[in-house]
């Protein structure tokens, strides 16, 4: 029998949720999921969802975490800050307060923190994860871990960190978003890329891409802690989010054979089991 792509598509995506779910993911909803999105792209290693809009990749990516946290409901969530998983947590709200999420025993790690920065400044990572997740669901807050972008000893804290990491277990869903630079968490193009959590500098990409957030370009922290690429690649699976053309670059960059440290999502190439859900422009067309 001779398969269309989108039926070869269709069931390379059963085969992927299932891996992610243990087993438990129900094929007809994993169906529902892909027959609503044309799939272009189909790799071994990295398989894409292709949307029409912003508001369907907020939905396909809130599903897949929903199907994870059904399957194991103390799952480790790596999560993102950004634009991007906007949509995706307010999908995740919407099915907390349905009933249909409980978010009890699940432990989440996000992957970084501008430095220096309080807790309580409204650029924070941390006062964006409460904003637009945190203090609608049901995560205890001891589970809840955010790297301190005030500590006096950022490189202590780090290490604490990624410590954090590894005594939970490991990452089971590591959520990304991509910066129009390629970055992912705070992992910024450069010769050389961190394995482990660490103290980074930020380009000047990344300063004025995230200038719209701050009143001013000057606020805009230099500096950030952020967990390593060892740390994002040892995620059980991986799901990097990319809506519009100003991302395009970047995710043009993941879909050829080539891994540089100029570009920090092509690592993401040597993992076995990431998802990329983008829509058309990010895709580039
Ligand atoms: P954005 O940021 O979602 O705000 O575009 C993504 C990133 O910089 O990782």
């Amino acid at each position: 029998m001779r398969l269309s792509l989108r039926d070869r598509y269709i069931r390379a995506m059963r085969v992927s949720l299932f891996k992610t779910t243990a087993g438990m993911c129900r094929i007809d909803a994993v169906a529902a999921i892909s027959r609503k999105l044309l799939p272009l792209h189909c790799r071994k290693s990295m398989q894409i969802i292709l949307c029409d809009n912003y508001d369907e990749i907020s939905a396909c990516a809130a599903n897949i975490v929903k199907a994870t946290v059904k399957a194991k409901p103390n799952a480790i969530l790596g999560l993102a800050t950004g634009s991007t998983p906007e949509g995706m947590y307010r999908c995740l709200i919407q099915d907390y307060e349905n009933g249909d999420l409980d978010f009890s025993a699940v432990e989440t790690f996000n992957l970084d923190e501008y430095y220096p920065l309080s807790a309580e400044n409204e650029q924070s990572y941390h006062y964006y994860m409460n904003e637009k997740l945190f203090r609608y669901i049901n995560v205890p807050a001891d589970k809840i871990h955010i790297l301190n972008g005030e500590a006096s000893d950022p490189d202590a804290e780090c290490k604490a960190y990624g410590d954090a990491i590894s005594a939970a277990g490991g990452i089971d869903l590591q959520i990304l978003g991509i910066g129009e630079n390629g970055h992912i968490g705070f992992n910024e193009p450069d010769e050389y890329l961190r394995a482990d959590v660490h103290k980074t500098g930020l380009t000047e990409s990344t300063v004025n891409a995230n200038a719209r957030f701050f009143a001013t370009r000057d606020e805009v922290p230099r500096y950030a802690l952020t967990v390593g690429i060892g740390d994002i690649l040892r995620a059980k699976k991986i799901l990097l989010l990319a809506s519009g053309e100003k991302k395009a670059a970047a995710v043009r960059a993941l879909l050829d054979d080539h891994i540089t440290t100029q570009n920090p999502a092509s690592l993401l190439k040597v993992h076995s089991d990431v998802l990329l859900i983008c829509d058309r422009a990010a895709y580039g067309e």
